[in-house]
């Protein structure tokens, strides 16, 4: 294991993580740390053994397989680019096949039935969808009032719209950093749909300096620029909004 793969592994700060292969983890790679991010998010999101969860954009599977080691709940991995045959095999590999189903589709078209999830949790890919004020409330309609929502996503501490991002963000995330939003932003527009409770959003501890860790560990491959550009984020702008509510 190089240096910077061993840097992967962290007990004191994510000790559930920290039982994964981080050589599994970095070949199953679509974004930072994906079981950093879930750990994280499993603070303010509670599941209760033998709930049904929907993984939304779950990539290539290992927070699905997580899920269902960890927690001991059914999954429904769900995902648009990644072939549902992809999926199978890695969750068939893992020993999770029997708990964990692999779906493709889109998530702004969900083929499920009204509330019939316990929770939804989503690491990395709400930046792609969640920013249409109609996404939160169609992804509602497949979960049970009470249940619960959780995501991360991409953040900057201080809101794009609020006032200019930095440039060594927008010189490698162009456009998108519009969608980068701010903690406080995710709560602002998950609370005007009036359709969840106890909304809580903040800024992921030590977000930026995990994605730093991420990305030394690729190596120099197409990640570099992100490492460069999270390098010279020294006033830590950057890092994942965790985000979580219940639906009312
Ligand atoms: C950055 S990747 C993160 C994947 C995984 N959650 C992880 O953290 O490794 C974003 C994921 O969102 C999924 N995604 C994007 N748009 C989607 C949509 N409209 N419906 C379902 N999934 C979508 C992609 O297929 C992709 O796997």
């Amino acid at each position: 294991m190089t240096p910077a793969t061993a840097e992967l592994v962290r007990p004191d700060r994510y000790p559930r993580s920290a039982g994964y292969d981080p050589a599994w983890v970095l070949g199953l790679d679509m974004g930072p740390h994906p079981l950093w991010q879930l750990e994280d998010l499993l603070a303010d999101v509670e599941l209760q053994p033998g709930a049904r969860v929907l993984d939304l954009g779950c990539g290539k599977g290992a927070t699905s397989v997580f899920l269902a080691r960890e927690l001991d709940v059914e999954v429904v991995a769900f995902d648009l680019w990644v072939e549902a045959d992809e999926l199978h095999a890695t969750l068939e590999e893992a020993g999770v096949a029997d708990r964990v189903s692999a779906v493709n589709g889109d998530a702004r078209d969900l083929p499920f039935a009204d509330d019939e999830f316990d929770a939804v949790v989503s690491i990395d890919a709400f930046e792609y969808l969640g920013t249409d004020v109609r996404f939160l409330p169609g992804l509602l309609r497949v979960v049970r009032p009470g249940g619960a929502v959780g995501m991360t996503t991409p953040a900057l501490r201080t809101d794009p719209y609020e006032s200019d991002p930095p440039g060594y963000v927008t010189d490698v995330v162009g456009w998108e950093t519009a969608g980068w939003h701010a903690p406080q932003w995710w709560a602002r527009h998950w609370e005007l749909t009036g359709l969840v409770d106890g909304v809580v959003a903040r800024l992921q501890d030590g977000g930026r300096d995990d994605w730093v860790r991420w990305c030394r560990a690729l190596g120099d491959g197409p990640d570099a620029p992100v490492r460069r550009m999270l390098e010279a984020d020294t006033a830590e702008e950057l890092g994942f909004a965790v985000v979580s509510a219940r639906k009312r």
